[in-house]
């Protein structure tokens, strides 16, 4: 019986061991093909994001030799082999079963910090402001209170030229943004478009992911020059080439938008903040060494928090241009920069409509419903984009005093528009329309129509009656013309 055990435990250990060797052998070739890594939707049913879309990008430290490698897969084999046995601790795996969704508690966004609900709209302002510091210390993170100068430069004033076409009745501009602390400088270019026979249009402004190049085909806008990942196409070690104009303009209907009689303004999220983990020395934390976060200050600012400060900073610049309607200024983003929109919704209340498509986890979609991405795999993917405290949550979503439908409430009596997409399960589309649900109670204070629903609509069938708009898009991850038309209109419902 005894040899039996031994047997079996010997081919335990080996398989261990294999394994190990496996995973580490990938994980070589990683560092070796320039340092990308792939974060998949694990087992994500139906989904179709682009590895862009999925991923960040670990830059390798050193190059390695052969004879590096084969010590230091030796002495890693023995040290996981040891934290295996030891205190091995897997992220749990995606759910994507509705019927273990649905069994959580969440807190009214009307109850404030002692459990008492407020009843009526003049304690919003209070309630307001004890759920964004709420979701600042436990999310997001708290952005530097000092501020910065801003100074523009005006590099581009123009016709729009748009599908190879000169649009005359279209103004484009680009601004060089600097914003400037103690001696050191961040450039942000942001593009605008401004209809000419509209002396004050309202705007959208929203960051984009590849640079404002590649939002439409005019060889007039200026290249990024700020990181970009190069998993997107027409990118060379992390610079985009001539060849990325254009490859994202299918999210940014530039002429649609301005026909309706609308502005829109964006800028390279980069810019901002490139979105890799390198310790936030680079971006806008560069200009506030003091209050980057570490062990001992787990509530300051995330990357997520920095992208929504960027964007209060150029809503700075835009509502003193002329052409723009500073009581006009929506904003809107797709994915982590939905989540972004949301915060900088919930951080500036200058915004007066909030746009969030595809936002999910970290965005609109309830945490504690644990269906598609987790607090445990956001954090893990990409650990840049919240603060240390999120963390406490990981696979823990039991100890969630507080969730997004509450990030949802912060933006009340302004309107917002949630849109997920019928494949993106990974952003949980149900998790997202429950968030705009039960932050309604927020908007009925003010007299206003919530979302009533509490089951997903059929595909392409907006429900926009209310203050808070939602709609299902038939298809995949993205933000397309059609979700542009929903957001165009519910603006315009909204008196835009
Ligand atoms: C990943 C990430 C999502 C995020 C998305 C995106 O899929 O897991 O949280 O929304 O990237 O920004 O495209």
């Amino acid at each position: 019986m005894q040899w039996l055990i031994t047997i079996a435990v010997v081919l335990a250990a080996l398989a261990l061991v294999a394994l190990k060797l496996w995973r580490f052998g990938k994980e070589l070739s990683r560092l070796d093909s320039g340092g990308e890594t792939k974060t998949a939707c694990h087992g994500c049913p139906g989904s179709a994001r682009s590895d862009a879309d999925l991923g960040i990008t670990i830059k390798p430290l050193v190059q390695i030799g052969d004879k590096t490698k084969q010590s230091l897969m030796a002495l890693w084999v023995v040290v996981a082999c040891i934290g295996d046995v030891g205190m091995s601790q897997e992220i749990r795996p995606p759910n994507y079963d509705e019927s273990k969704a649905s069994n959580f508690d969440l807190v009214s966004v009307l109850a404030g910090p002692d459990g008492k609900l407020i009843e009526s709209k003049d304690q919003w302002s209070a309630q307001r402001k004890y759920l964004v510091d709420l979701l600042a210390k436990e999310e997001y993170g708290y952005a530097p209170k000092d501020s910065v100068a801003i100074r523009t430069e005006l590099f581009d004033d123009g016709p729009a030229v748009l599908g190879g076409q000169t649009k005359s009745n279209i103004r484009r501009r680009q601004i060089a943004v600097f914003l400037e602390r103690d001696g050191k400088r961040v450039r942000v270019d942001l593009a605008l478009w401004s209809p000419k026979d509209r002396p004050k249009a309202p705007c959208f402004l929203g960051l984009n992911f590849r640079g404002n190049q590649s939002t439409c085909d005019d060889p007039k806008i200026r290249l990024t020059t700020s990181w970009c990942d190069n998993r997107s196409p027409g990118v060379v070690d992390n610079k985009a080439t001539e060849a990325s104009r254009a490859n994202q303009s299918e999210r940014w209907p530039i002429a649609q938008i301005l026909e309706a009689g609308f502005a829109v303004a964006t800028a390279h999220y980069s810019d901002i903040d490139p979105d890799y983990d390198d310790g936030f020395e680079n971006g806008v934390h560069g200009l506030f060494p003091e209050d980057r976060i570490d062990a001992d200050h787990p509530s300051r600012w995330g990357s997520v928090a920095a992208w929504a400060w960027g964007l209060s900073r150029l809503a700075d610049v835009l509502e003193k241009l002329d052409g723009v309607d500073p009581k006009g200024l929506m904003v809107v983003g797709h994915s982590r920069l939905g989540k972004t929109a949301l915060w900088a919704g919930a951080t500036d209340e200058r915004f007066q409509v909030v746009v969030s498509n595809n936002s999910g986890c970290g965005g609109a979609a309830l945490s504690k419903r644990i269906y598609g991405e987790s607090v445990a795999r956001i954090n893990t993917a990409f650990p840049h984009w919240f603060n240390r405290n999120f963390r406490k949550y990981n696979d823990r979503e039991d100890l969630l005093s507080f969730d997004q439908h509450q990030l949802i409430a912060t933006i009340a009596p302004r309107p917002v528009y949630i849109a997920s997409a019928s494949n993106d399960k990974w952003a949980d589309p149900l998790g997202e329309l429950l968030s705009g649900h039960h932050a309604s109670s927020a908007y009925h204070l003010f007299g206003k129509k919530g979302l009533d629903a509490v089951e997903l609509p059929a595909v392409n069938t907006p429900i926009a009656q209310g203050a808070i708009g939602y709609h299902l898009r038939d298809g995949d991850h993205d933000m397309l013309l059609y979700d542009w038309e929903q957001f165009i209109a519910f603006a315009k419902q909204n008196g835009f």
